[in-house]
């Protein structure tokens, strides 16, 4: 370990020596999964609006399960005023660099862990828990729900974006239990609902129920944020919003319903349509969080797309796709679909909206601005 080249950066509030990415670069490209500790400047943007929305829970403790560097437990201490921090890695030499990050940012009150994170979440207890894992966090939704005890809140990262997009249906359900057979027009969305879907039956295991209060997509990761409550009948209440959505291959037009057998033909041109999930029908986001994370830069960028879009209705039509499937000569504003359609613009694609119109009336939009 003392063998590792490190340099020293900034991020946020703490001071960080990481793995030196020079020393790990191969012909020319660099991956953080190369050096011998994880550290990932594209997550910054994670880990902003973590640090953020642990700022407004204000928990007594976090567990960071998959520290890596120690990155977020100490901007948790640092910029969240989170009194307590449980850092752990399964990787001994994370662990050798989180000791150093932490007197290095002098952070007062921490415990530190060389453990498999199921077998930490199982002997400790935290309020909020933060699951960033390589890959797919399904393998430790369980053993986090019986971490947070009554109530608590937990973030899960999901860089698995191929099965839960619709690109690896195997792997989909495996993972998630779901089935997941075709990229859908919407896929982002789709894969972000897999996901809590995912959490939610993992949760009513545990006789828990979830609030998601914000959820999204950036980049090549997913991130979900839920309130978990005790109880069989909030674990009811969770499964209720679980359900299925389907897109006409043909002509475009999708429907969700708790029944996928409501989604067999499309309702427009008869065709047979594909369906995804089982999946989360509830809401994504807590607009009152939303209102309360102040943030900068393009971290603000996306959480005020997220805010204006809270009260959409699940799923949204993409420009780009509708446009070649009606075989337009171009592809409308985004601006103008929204203003015709009096819907929303969402952060999972800037050709996309969401509205409560009817599926003709997108379409009599669309061909009132392209013909
Ligand atoms: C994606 S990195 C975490 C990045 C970190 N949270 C950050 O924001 O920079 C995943 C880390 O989890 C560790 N890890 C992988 N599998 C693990 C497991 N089953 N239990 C505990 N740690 C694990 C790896 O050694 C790695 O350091
Ligand atoms: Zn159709």
């Amino acid at each position: 370990m003392s063998l590792m080249k490190k340099i020293e950066i900034k991020e946020g509030k703490a001071v960080l020596h990481i793995p030196d990415p020079k020393e790990y670069t191969v012909d020319g490209k660099f991956d953080p999964a190369w050096s011998p500790v994880f550290y990932n400047p594209r997550m910054k943007l994670n880990r902003d609006i973590s640090v953020a929305v642990a700022k407004v829970f204000s928990p007594k403790t976090v567990i960071d399960a998959f520290s890596a560097s120690g990155v977020r437990g100490i901007r948790y201490a640092l910029e969240s005023g989170v009194g307590h921090i449980i850092f752990n890695d399964v990787d001994k030499n994370a662990v050798d660099l989180i000791k150093e990050n932490i007197e290095l940012n002098s952070i007062p009150s921490y415990e530190i862990y060389n453990m498999e994170a199921n077998a930490l979440l199982d002997v400790k207890r935290g309020v909020f828990i933060d699951i960033d894992p390589f890959g797919s966090p399904s393998p430790f939704i369980q053993a986090s729900m019986r971490s947070t005890g009554r109530r608590g809140l937990i973030g899960f990262t999901a860089t698995d974006l191929s099965p839960l997009e619709g690109s690896s249906p195997k792997a989909c359900m495996r993972k998630y239990g779901a089935t997941n057979k075709r990229k859908l027009s919407f896929s982002k969305e789709v894969g972000i609902r897999i996901l809590i879907g995912r959490i939610a039956k993992d949760a009513a295991v545990e006789e828990k129920g979830i609030f998601p209060v914000l959820s999204f997509y950036h980049g090549h990761f997913f991130r979900v944020f839920v309130r978990v409550e005790e109880g069989a009948t909030k674990a009811d209440n969770s499964l209720e919003k679980m359900g299925f959505v389907a897109e006409c291959e043909r002509c475009g037009y999708h429907k969700f319903s708790s029944d996928p057998c409501d989604l067999r033909r499309c309702d427009y041109c008869g065709c047979e349509m594909n369906v995804a999930g089982p999946l989360w029908l509830g809401q994504l986001q807590d607009k009152s969080l939303l209102q309360q994370l102040h943030l900068e830069g393009e971290a603000e960028k996306i959480v005020s797309k997220m805010r204006a879009e809270a009260t959409a209705p699940p799923f949204y039509y993409s420009l780009d796709k509708l446009s070649s499937r009606l075989r337009l000569s171009a592809v409308p504003s985004t601006s103008d679909i929204v203003e015709c359609t009096s819907g929303f613009y969402t952060h999972f694609d800037p050709k996309g909206i969401k509205t409560d119109l009817s599926f003709e009336k997108v379409i009599e939009c669309i061909k009132k601005f392209v013909r």
